[in-house]
């Protein structure tokens, strides 16, 4: 039923937040790039109304039937290509049948957004076989809506918007209200080092739904559409009327709201020791405030924070486990590397997978000669 060679390929990377963690679903801010790491997806079309999806990580290979309604997906990672696939459908859109071969250089359950990267991946092959696009935008948030109701996390925008929004050489800042985004320019100076705790987290796991929750209730008591609408300035006035842990959640927030801001702003001027410190601080906030960290990520944040060269270390993503992620003086990279290699390996007991990255841009297609 397939042609024997692929007609395209769709190249959708993985994220690295570099600061506003958890600050999404609170209507903040955050300041994710895209990585030079993520997933491939070769593409032929079929002569036949299915889509049929393997990948190299194994398992079973999923296959929708692309005539009827999609309602539900299967397996693990077929929930998301369903609820994206469905997404079309619903804005009457007949996607013809296709076949992709999956293939990826990003740890999943690794906290680099292996699921966004998934979901646009498949909405850029929909739109690539049906020869037009909506407003990406609109398609971070079908992306979005898939992962809500098709895989049952709760996530945020932060994921599918940077996936799909990222520029080569650019962090993304988005102001997850408005839904208005810039790109900071990172320049030449620096890297980004990212180091895998090996602990697997999953975000349908509860905690993080339970962190969201929190998070809604002090919004709540604060009688404030979001904790976004909570200034840094009027919070310690506001602090001794939530109970805990909502406050502790609510101060988190807060603040990493203002760190978002102030590490733009160090970033534009080329500040990285400012930044640096802003991430130290959001990995202490996210570890005692918002009580999200591991003792594995606490671990290597310490270990790797002391190395000459590393201006700041942070968890990064969801967390409960997945990576954290460095910014690092570009001309020491590969000592800092080593360093790293080595500081990690002591501090945990095993070696870490890690690996340089720089900022790509979003989810793109090549078509193949
Ligand atoms: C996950 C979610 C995002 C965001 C982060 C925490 O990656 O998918 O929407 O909430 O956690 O910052």
């Amino acid at each position: 039923m397939t042609s024997p060679r692929h007609e395209f390929t769709v190249v959708s990377p993985g994220r690295v937040n570099l600061i506003g963690e958890h600050t999404d679903y609170n209507d903040g801010f955050v300041l994710p790039l895209a990585i030079d790491r993520g997933l491939r997806m070769d593409v032929c079309r079929r002569l036949d109304d299915r889509a049929v999806l393997s990948s190299d990580r194994g398992g079973p290979s999923v296959e929708i039937e692309l005539g009827l309604p999609i309602t539900a997906g299967r397996g693990d990672w077929g929930r998301y290509v369903a609820g994206v696939l469905a997404g079309y459908q619903r804005l009457g859109w007949a996607i013809p049948g296709f076949a992709a071969r999956i293939t990826a250089d990003l740890p999943t359950g690794g906290g680099l957004s292996s699921s966004a990267a998934l979901e646009a991946g498949i909405a850029t092959v929909v739109e690539t076989l049906c020869g037009r696009t909506v407003d990406p935008v609109a398609k971070a948030l079908l992306c979005q809506r898939a992962e809500h109701e098709f895989a049952g996390v709760p996530c945020g925008i932060m994921d599918q918007f940077a996936v799909t929004l990222a520029r080569h050489g650019h962090a993304l800042f988005i102001d997850c209200r408005s839904r208005e985004v810039a790109h900071v320019p990172l320049g030449t100076s620096i890297a980004v080092l990212v180091i895998d705790s090996g602990v697997k987290h999953a975000l349908g796991d509860g905690g993080y739904a339970a962190r969201r929750h929190e998070c809604e209730t002090a919004a709540r008591l604060l009688a404030r559409p979001a904790l976004r609408d909570v200034s840094g300035m009027e919070w310690p006035s506001l602090a001794p009327t939530l109970p805990e842990p909502e406050r502790r959640r609510a101060r988190h927030v807060v603040t990493e709201n203002d760190r978002v801001h102030a590490f733009a702003a160090a970033a534009r001027a080329g500040d990285w020791p400012t930044a640096g410190r802003l991430m130290r601080k959001s990995h202490a906030s996210l570890r005692d405030d918002f009580e999200v960290s591991c003792p594995e990520l606490d671990r290597i944040c310490d270990a790797v924070g002391r190395i000459a060269g590393v201006f700041g270390c942070r968890m990064t993503g969801g967390g409960f486990g997945g990576c954290a992620v460095a910014l690092i003086d570009d001309s020491r990279a590969s000592d800092v590397e080593a360093a790293a290699r080595a500081a990690c390996t002591t501090a945990l007991g095993h070696e870490p997978d890690l690996f340089l990255t720089a900022a790509a841009a979003g989810t793109r297609v090549e078509v193949n000669a």
